[in-house]
């Protein structure tokens, strides 16, 4: 018999793959303990911390937090604390040793195991004996098996197609808390996302924090390599559009570049990190290429797709990052005119090789590079907006816009949210917008033509039209 509801909190720090996580953890937990989720944390019997820990600051969050829910805790007995994600996979033992009162601690790769680890916490709480449940180990394929059948809850929907990360980026924690490249099952993807497009999900965005080392394994004993896989997913009926991330220069194999000129519904954007422009940091972070390379990438696909906006991520305050190679980043941004990009400072964390390199740059030095490079990036990101003015785009509408209900609010290629007049009946529609207005976060426009208006009339109505309310 399924227990009487409960409620749900989960606090979310770090990347898309950790939102993609809280979603399943949510999903699995409604599933087996009928918990629900709840927007004020005092409704709540359960509370999640999915954590990051690619930056110190993520990190000392975590146990900034910790302190706040032990009070929320001691108000009323019989509530759960859960931490997950990657500072549970690194730092587990001292989770427990430093907030004792954390009932459960679980990584990316476990959280599958959620539901057991609850009543194993449970159980022992009930006997009042207090050691936290951790399970923070690698079961790899396991975690993909054992995920709820996904469900659509918009016309656009992540698929996980692999996990983890085998390149060690000198910088980077990533390897060590989610673990190696491991790909889903090449079958496995296509019929997940074949259900989600007969619930009428028009748009997929195949997730991976290295997506294009995807390779998975197929029915006949073969390989497929991430552009195999675009192919197929561009033939289940309903998908009309296709994106990836996050990438990795090196796994940007040719058949990937060709997939640009084969692929219609492969959006015109790309995320592709560098780091940095310099080859001597580059080499110093371990990245495998130089930034010509990537600059040749770069014009590989910009031959096929004139109008690719390309997004990257930069870290500036490496160390031994000279003001020369400062400026390597600076020239290679303004050559390759990025689109909305990430920007971090260097931080030092334990166990990855930089660490041992002495962190020599000084913070004002850094902070005053971030700036610099933020400023030149946030201008080309307003660049792009101005130059869509007057231009035609293909819009997925995904809802109704938030402050006019006359108005609904979708997507170009490029990921802008554009606002415009148009009815209802079109969500989940691609559309032509003109764009008439370039603001600070979205962009407005005036509907020009409804293409798929007479293939989508008679179309039943989806489930997640009902989320909306329409
Ligand atoms: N797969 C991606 C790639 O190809 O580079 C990276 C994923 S990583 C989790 C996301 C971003 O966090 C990186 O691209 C990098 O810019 C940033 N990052 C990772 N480690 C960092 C560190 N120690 N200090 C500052 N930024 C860091
Ligand atoms: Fe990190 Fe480099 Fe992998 S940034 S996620 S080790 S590609």
């Amino acid at each position: 018999m399924m227990p009487a509801e409960r409620g749900l909190f989960i606090k979310t720090y770090g990347c898309q793959m950790n939102e993609y996580d809280s979603d399943k953890m949510l999903k699995l937990l409604e599933k087996t303990h009928n918990y629900k989720l709840v927007e004020d944390p005092e409704q709540a019997d359960l509370v999640i911390l999915n954590t990051c820990s690619v930056r110190e600051k993520a990190q000392e969050k975590v146990f900034d937090a910790l302190g706040v829910w032990r009070g929320w805790k001691a108000r009323k007995p019989g509530r759960v604390i859960g931490v997950g994600g990657c500072v549970a996979s690194q730092e587990g033992e001292a989770i427990r040793a430093r907030a004792p009162y954390v009932d459960m601690i679980f990584g990316p790769q476990t959280l599958h195991r959620l539901p057991a680890m609850l009543d194993e916490a449970m159980q022992l709480s009930g006997e009042g004996k207090k050691p936290a449940v951790i399970d923070i180990s690698f079961p790899e394929i396991e975690k993909f098996d054992n995920l709820p059948t996904p469900e659509a809850n918009g016309v656009s929907a992540f698929v996980s197609v692999m996990e983890g990360c085998s390149k060690y980026c000198t910088f980077c924690v990533v390897p060590y808390t989610r673990g190696e490249e491991f790909s889903r099952p090449f079958d496995d993807v296509i019929a997940e996302v074949t259900r989600l497009a007969e619930q009428g999900v028009r748009e997929i965005n195949l997730l991976g924090q290295n997506v294009n080392a995807y390779r998975g394994e197929m029915a006949d004993g073969g390989t497929a390599d991430l552009a195999l896989l675009l192919h197929a997913i561009s033939r289940i009926e309903g998908i009309g559009r296709l994106r990836y991330t996050t990438s990795h220069p090196m796994e940007m194999t040719q058949s990937l570049i060709d997939a640009y000129a084969e692929i219609p519904q492969l959006v015109s954007h790309l995320h592709l990190p560098i780091q940095s422009g310099s080859d001597r940091i580059l080499a110093l972070m371990k990245r495998g290429h130089m930034a010509i390379e990537y600059k040749s990438i770069i014009r590989k696909i910009r031959a096929i797709r004139p109008n690719l906006s390309l997004s990257g991520d930069f870290i500036v305050g490496f160390p031994g990052e000279t003001d020369k190679d400062f400026e390597d980043t600076m020239n290679l941004i303004a050559e390759l005119t990025y689109d909305r990009s990430f920007s971090f400072i260097y931080s030092p964390r334990p166990g990855t090789p930089a660490a041992f390199l002495p962190d020599d740059v000084p913070m004002d030095a850094k902070k005053e590079r971030l700036q610099r490079l933020q400023d030149r990036l946030n201008r080309l990101t307003m660049d792009v907006s101005e130059s869509m003015l007057g231009t035609v785009q293909r819009v997925l509408i995904e809802r109704p816009a938030r402050k006019n209900p006359k108005e609904m609010a979708g997507r170009t290629e490029n990921n802008r949210v554009v606002n415009f007049e148009a009815s209802s009946d079109l969500l989940g529609q691609f559309v032509d917008v003109r764009i008439t207005e370039a603001l600070p976060n979205s962009l407005r426009g005036e509907l020009v033509a409804t293409p798929e208006a007479e293939v989508y009339a008679g179309r039943p109505r989806q489930k997640f039209f009902q989320i909306y309310a329409l």
